[in-house]
């Protein structure tokens, strides 16, 4: 009755796809990777070993999986012209604008790796997860002006991180095993989630044909934003407010109801879940754990708590079904970790890169896929005569 067409767009045309990757039930709070439940996955899996499954649907075995190690170890380094390129940034550049840019650069530095990036997908997916890691890594010790710290061959995927992280010249960083569990558990956590914001700007930037690069690129730009990956660093300037205001809930109760401000009750919401995220719920458990075992006394645990108790019991978000997601408890582990605030959404990019190069792989094998062109409903002005520049009012 609008005067308008709706045009069918058909659902090769729109956003939405058919996937064999990952499974939500927002009803029933289920996530499974390729058929494996998160829990099982997260407490019993390194995150190499789940990196594998989203690309092959099969978790490795032992020869498969330390093929896949070898190789993360062979590509762990990046080219030092890179190197020379992160120091041409700003001090006080966004460490995600430095991933963004730099993954996108591989392409140059590693073009052999775009010509045919499904030949062999371990290859390209080995030199990515293990690039992006060390990229990270360097983008952070640049920030803080200290030396950078280069890959180890001798330590695990996640040892090999922290290393990076935080050792110095002057005192070497010791690899405690369960900070290298739980960093394990946390990007296994964040490693696929069907086609949220930022997978679905991976899998359309690649459905022009777009590099593999580039797409990992729109995707790092995509989860940026504080509505998705950025609410975790949101969270904690959320906490930290609460905590400063003398933990005047109320206020924060308040402005959260203000439909106006889009960036309400950060680590709160979900499109799909209609019930506790069970990787909200994972990580909520795992923060007691790891703060007992560094000793890790952090206020912001106590107001996190109160604040889930309060909105859980609080009619206008239980109405609403607003429950904790992934981002409400995750910064406080990163936190403990020794992890700063500006690189929480980095950490995300870490885990989620193996599922964007799953959800890349599958949507450029599948034949019936199209370039992605979601259509819209017009509801502009209607034809109108043109009028010369002499006569306008
Ligand atoms: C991630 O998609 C994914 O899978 C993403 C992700 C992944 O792994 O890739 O899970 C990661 O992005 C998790 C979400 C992180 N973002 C945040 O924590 C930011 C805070 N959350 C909100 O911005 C919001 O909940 C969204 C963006 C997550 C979802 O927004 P929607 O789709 O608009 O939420 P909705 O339709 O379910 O909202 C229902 C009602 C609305 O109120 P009314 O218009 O009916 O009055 O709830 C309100 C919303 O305004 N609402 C909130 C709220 N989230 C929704 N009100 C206050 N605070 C909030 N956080």
């Amino acid at each position: 009755d609008t005067g308008y067409t709706v045009y069918d767009t058909g659902y090769k045309n729109s956003a939405s796809c058919c996937s064999t990757i990952t499974y939500l039930d927002g009803d029933r709070g289920i996530l499974r990777y390729r058929g494996y439940n998160i829990e099982d996955l997260a407490s019993r899996c390194l995150f190499i070993e789940v990196a594998y499954l989203l690309l092959h649907n099969k978790l490795p075995n032992r020869v498969e999986l330390e093929n896949f190690r070898t190789m993360l170890e062979e590509h762990a380094l990046i080219h030092e012209d890179m190197v020379h390129f992160l120091d041409k940034f700003p001090p006080h550049a966004s460490p995600m604008s430095i991933l963004s840019v730099m993954v996108n650069s591989l392409h140059n530095f590693y073009p052999e790796m775009s010509a045919d990036p499904l030949e062999n997908i371990d290859l390209t997916a080995s030199r990515l997860i293990s690039k992006i890691r060390t990229i990270a890594a360097f983008s952070y010790k640049k920030s803080i002006g200290q030396p950078l710290v280069y890959p180890r061959n001798d330590l695990s995927y996640c040892g090999n991180f922290l290393n990076m992280m935080f050792d110095t010249p002057v005192r070497p960083y010791i690899v405690l095993p369960e900070i290298v569990a739980a960093l394990n558990k946390l990007l296994i956590l964040h490693a696929d989630h069907e086609q949220n914001c930022s997978t679905s700007a991976v899998r359309l930037v690649g459905s022009s044909g777009g590099n593999l690069y580039s797409s990992i690129s729109a995707g790092i730009n995509a989860l940026w934003g504080p509505l998705h990956g950025g609410a975790n660093e949101a969270v904690i300037h959320m906490l930290e407010a609460i905590h400063k205001d003398n933990n005047n809930y109320k206020k924060y109760i308040a402005k959260a109801k203000d439909r106006r401000d889009p960036f309400r009750l950060s680590g709160f919401g979900h499109r799909v879940y209609r019930t506790f995220d069970p990787r909200g719920t994972i990580i909520k458990d795992a923060c007691d754990g790891i703060l007992t075992i560094l000793n890790f006394e952090d206020p912001l645990m106590d107001i996190a708590r109160n604040l889930e108790e309060i909105v859980l019991n609080d009619p206008y978000f239980v109405s609403r079904n607003l429950y904790p997601n992934i981002d409400f408890y995750s910064g406080i582990i990163y936190r403990a970790l020794g992890i700063p605030t500006n690189m929480f959404t980095v950490m995300f990019a870490l885990g989620r890169l193996p599922g964007w190069i799953a959800q890349w792989k599958e949507m450029r094998e599948d034949p019936e896929t199209k370039i992605y062109r979601p259509r819209q409903i017009y509801i502009g002005s209607p034809a109108r005569e043109f009028v010369p520049l002499g006569q306008r009012t």
